[in-house]
């Protein structure tokens, strides 16, 4: 395996339109940083970058949404989510934007060169335009129906409900997401990558030279190429955006996607003005994206096709370990939907406990298939194993030494074989964490480091140093510092993974932060006998129902919400009941219809869908009985003023006279609702 001297990690530049939630953070960030903290930990030259991706039609729609400027959007968000990640400890080298000076210099010069050396091609084409809102629709200007699953809803460029990539021509019944209204044609002028003439150097690249890439994303990448790759529009018809910078060109931008992975150089040259060459030019260097499925296509193929155009050196991915989609119980994650745990919101409701949050989404991270975050998993993650198995060993551990030892490491009296055989066990744990952590296992190695904790709770199950010390205190003494010294073992093992439990470790061991060096795992010397520990402190808190429920219950407001908006929006779109044939004027007054009002209403029994209801008609009192016991109560229908078909010929309905009937409306989805007068009449109103 090749030597690196140091490394790029980048991890996908979130939309400024929006907080981020837990898929985003397990699918990207939380990998990222851990890959990075234990990089950094292992002594080796590291630069992360981070950034928010403040260009493109998300960002505008959103602004639309609203009601103000695509600047104040990418303003208010850019800082919740920059405050946000720092708050859970994603520990970039820069997080900036692409609204920034270097960014728009360093996008725009990245885009003359390769026009200027005639990389693009250069097109007109028909594209979609609504002449209501006199603009091109892009991307997610556009929606209509997916030519693949039949979702409604389908974006120009993606389809969110199946995944699938798509151009506005393959959406089926296509309307503007701006007036609703179906688009027009219009001839305009793009710049196009042709992705095409890369295909023979990209199929060498990825298919033979890189077969070790994790399974979805190899094989994304080699559907795509199998497909055959089409020339790639750069520029879009917008007016937020980087303008193009070439003559001829007003009222274009850079096509997002063009403009957000140069985010990565510039976000480098920005932290690292003086030095940034060595991270992107350097064969020395391994460059490493982390990302979620959705943008492997723009980071293993249309990304490096530009750095490849572009020549002068840059470098191109060594790995790009995407991850597939969090789903959150049970459901697909949506912003849209309001379907998420928020990452501000979680950290104000569950302050301080950042870790809890980065262990669960690692040690249920979608790495080789979509997951399911819960609540109850979350609880139960936290309360039996961060609190029972790492939080009560280290617990036991610095409150037996403050108990017989006051609290100084004591001297290995006695050893036995157990504490050797146990000690013995920690090389081939870190070997396995650093194994899965190298080549981007993050849930098998945060197991491994459970394992280690395991392995510190066994020992002291089986040597029992609270009955010892009663008899032997020599013995005692061996016991605990073994196990201090796995405490020790698990702050560092664990800290890429929980870095805030890791600190709080150090300070309940008395330990400097420069402890924590990948190489000081089972290392002898840490912590010397006679050093005094600080004070014992639970580690990890239980996590009580209550908090679970009150989460459990937004969650479930929110889909209910969720189901009345979505019933609502289909009835909106349900074409109505075509029109029964003609009928004459003479047909029609033959009907008596007429107001009355419920007088009695009763089941009728041994059925589930009639009524038996008693009604004054302004003619006379009768009985009608109705089908609508599916729909209204017996109690809903006293006193309801309704309209009735008086003139019906009577029938028997299980052996009730049924004098007339009552008019009702059949909505979209099949209930039946009553038609009832605006305001109160007199009962026996002819209604004609
Ligand atoms: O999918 C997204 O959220 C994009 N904003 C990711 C961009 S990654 C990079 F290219 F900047
Ligand atoms: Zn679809």
């Amino acid at each position: 395996m090749k030597e690196y001297k140091r490394y790029l990690v980048t991890s996908a530049l979130p939309y400024a339109n929006g907080p981020v939630h837990i898929g985003h953070l397990a699918g990207v960030y939380v990998p990222a940083d851990i890959y990075v903290r234990y990089l950094r930990m292992c002594g080796r030259d590291v630069f992360f970058v981070g950034g928010s991706d403040e260009h493109g039609v998300p960002i505008t729609i959103q602004a639309r949404k609203q009601g103000c400027s695509p600047q104040d959007i990418v303003d208010k968000y850019h800082k919740l989510i920059k405050e946000s990640f720092a708050e859970l400890g994603i520990s970039f080298d820069i997080y900036s934007r692409t609204t920034s000076k270097t960014h728009y210099k360093t996008a725009s010069e990245f885009f003359r060169k390769l026009y200027d050396e005639g990389k693009f091609v250069e097109r007109e084409s028909e594209q979609y335009y609504d002449e209501e809102a006199g603009q091109f629709l892009a991307d997610r200007y556009i929606v209509g129906t997916c030519p693949k699953c039949g979702n409604e809803r389908a974006y120009g460029d993606q389809c969110e409900k199946c995944g699938c990539t798509l151009s506005p021509d393959e959406l089926i019944n296509p309307h503007s997401a701006l007036s609703g209204k179906p688009p027009v044609k219009r001839r305009t002028k793009h710049w196009y990558l042709p992705l095409n003439e890369y295909e023979p150097w990209l199929r060498q690249w990825i298919l033979e030279e890189h077969k070790e890439w994790k399974v979805n994303v190899y094989g994304q990448c080699k559907s795509w190429l199998d497909g055959g790759l089409q020339p790639r529009a750069v520029s879009r018809d917008l007016d937020w955006g980087i303008p193009v910078p070439v003559e001829g060109a007003e009222g274009k931008v850079l096509y997002v996607w063009f403009d957000a992975p140069i985010g990565y150089i510039s976000n480098t040259i920005e932290a690292r003005p003086d030095d940034w060459e060595k991270y992107w030019k350097s064969p020395d260097t391994k460059m490493v994206h982390f990302i979620g499925k959705d943008n492997i296509v723009f980071h293993c193929i249309v990304f490096p096709c530009m750095l490849k155009a572009y020549g002068d050196g840059y470098i191109l991915p060594d790995n790009v370990p995407a991850n597939e989609f969090l789903n959150l119980e049970g459901d697909k994650l949506s912003t849209s939907r309001n379907w998420a745990i928020w990452l501000h919101e979680y950290l104000r409701d569950f302050p301080g406990k950042q870790d809890v949050l980065r262990y669960v989404l690692c040690a249920n991270a979608p790495e080789t298939k979509d997951n399911d975050f819960t609540w109850k998993d979350f609880q139960t993650r936290n309360n039996s194993e961060l609190v029972a198995i790492y939080g009560n060993f280290v617990n036991r551990a610095v409150v037996l030494t403050h108990k017989y030892f006051e609290g100084k490491v004591p001297t290995d009296l006695k050893p036995e074989a157990i504490d050797s055989e146990t000690l013995a066990q920690v090389p081939a744990i870190k070997a396995a964490i650093t194994d899965a952590l190298e080549h981007y296992r993050f849930r098998e190695a945060l197991k491994e480091a459970m394992n280690l904790a395991r392995l510190g709770n066994k020992y002291l199950t089986d040597t029992e140093p609270w009955k010892v010390a009663k008899t032997d205190m020599d013995r005692t003494a061996s016991i605990l510092n073994v196990s201090l010294k796995l405490c020790a073992d698990l702050a560092i093992a664990f800290a890429p993974f929980i870095p805030f439990s890791s600190d709080k470790l150090l300070k309940i061991l008395n330990l400097p932060e420069d402890v924590l060096k990948w190489d000081n795992i089972g290392q002898d010397s840490l912590l010397p006998e006679g050093h005094q520990i600080g004070k014992a402190e639970l580690l990890f808190e239980k996590i009580e129902d209550e908090a679970i429920n009150a989460q459990m219950e937004r969650l479930e407001k929110i889909r209910e919400a969720n189901a009345k908006a979505e019933a609502a929006a289909a009835s909106a779109e349900a074409p109505a009941e075509p029109q029964k044939p003609e009928c004459t004027f003479d047909e029609f007054g033959k009907m008596d219809i007429r107001t009355a009002t419920v007088l009695e209403a009763e089941r009728v029994p041994k059925t589930d869908k009639l009524l038996k209801l008693t009604i004054d008609t302004g003619i006379d009192k009768r009985v009608i009985v109705s089908g609508i016991a599916e729909y209204y109560t017996p109690e809903e229908m006293v006193g309801k003023q309704i309209c009735i078909l008086a003139n019906l010929a009577p029938r028997k309905i299980r052996g009730i006279e049924s004098k007339g009937m009552i008019l009702m409306a059949k909505q979209p989805d099949g209930k039946m609702r009553i038609v009832a007068p605006e305001e109160k009449l007199v009962n026996g109103a002819v209604v004609g």
